[in-house]
């Protein structure tokens, strides 16, 4: 009768508004990405999915919480490379990506960006290298805590360049853009989708993509590698996942509604405007994203303890 049961409801799946667990702050990367796929994502399950936002720990909050979700489909967890680096940086992680989440899919891997307050002196990231090195500490940077991909990027930036930035840390990158255009912090390095319209509406001075082409969004900002940086590459992919146990039915069901959102003009157009693109539809798949995100966790663990970086 159980099983019964079970089935029965995964075949009515879904009956009731779904919540897609966003781990940080609205207005920032993450939830402009989420808000971008909800809405057709919601018309392919003729049911609303209802972004919230759990920020804190940076995106573990949100991460236990889903963990501990009901397995029932009704609450899935969107997040992104935060999820493979978590587990090194944070020795006490409430839970393990691997073991207690069931991947949906890829949604999109984004470049990011170094970006600085529009009255900062340096121009240019070349005329930048010298200053962050040389007084690093009188430099403040925003990131969106431990585990953020600011948090990721700056740290790849300070060891490549030797030095310290003095961070200052918040709830997500949406809020600290907010403070850096009102020149109150520095530096951030910060994804595409977040600071693509502050680029080109001069609120913000771009120094640098951290990709190894130039990007047709951004044409103007020289690469890393252009500037100085010959290996400094980084970019954010998300994902989505569910909780453990959830029936494989509906994990399925939700990464067909991804994939197909994924595929939508409207939504390829808009990621194309923020400087990415949708994942392809093998790699929106729970099989792909399940070998992304054990490869990357193995990928970020040395880099992370060479760095000796870590949150209790
Ligand atoms: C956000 O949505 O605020 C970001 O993804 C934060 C970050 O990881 O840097």
């Amino acid at each position: 009768i159980v099983l019964a049961a079970g089935s029965a409801s995964a075949q009515d799946y879904p009956t009731q508004p779904i919540t897609m667990v966003v781990p940080f702050a609205a207005g920032g990367p993450t939830d402009t990405v989420a808000r971008l796929i909800a809405e057709p994502m919601s018309r392919e399950l003729g049911q609303q999915i209802v972004v919230q936002n759990v920020a804190g720990a940076g995106g573990t909050l949100a991460g236990t919480q889903v963990a501990n979700a009901e397995p029932d489909g009704y609450k899935i967890l969107i997040h992104h490379i935060g999820m493979s680096t978590a587990p090194t940086l944070y020795r006490n992680l409430p839970y393990d990506p691997t073991t207690d989440f069931l991947p949906i899919g890829l949604v999109t891997d984004v470049p990011m960006t170094v970006i600085g307050r529009k009255d900062l002196a340096p121009t240019t990231m070349a005329e930048l290298i010298p200053v962050i090195k040389e007084q690093g500490d009188q430099l403040t940077y925003a990131n969106a805590g431990i585990g953020a991909a600011s948090h990721l990027c700056g740290l790849l930036l300070m060891t490549a360049l030797d030095t310290q930035m003095t961070t200052v840390p918040y709830q997500g990158t949406g809020p600290a853009m907010t403070d850096l255009i009102g020149g109150q912090v520095d530096l951030m390095c910060d994804q595409t989708t977040n600071t693509t319209g502050q680029i080109k509406g001069g609120e913000v001075k771009a120094y640098a993509v951290t990709t190894k082409e130039r990007l047709d969004a951004l044409p103007d900002v020289p690469t890393t590698a252009e500037s100085g940086l010959p290996d400094f590459e980084v970019s954010v992919w998300h994902g989505l996942y569910a909780p453990e146990g959830t029936s494989t039915e509906i994990v399925e069901q939700v990464s067909a509604a991804l994939q197909k959102a994924l595929a939508d003009e409207t939504v390829i157009a808009r990621f194309g405007d923020l400087g990415t693109a949708p994942s392809s539809q093998e790699e929106a798949t729970p099989a792909a994203h399940a070998e992304r995100l054990t490869s990357q966790i193995e990928l970020w663990r040395p880099i992370i303890e060479q760095a000796g970086v870590y949150a209790d």
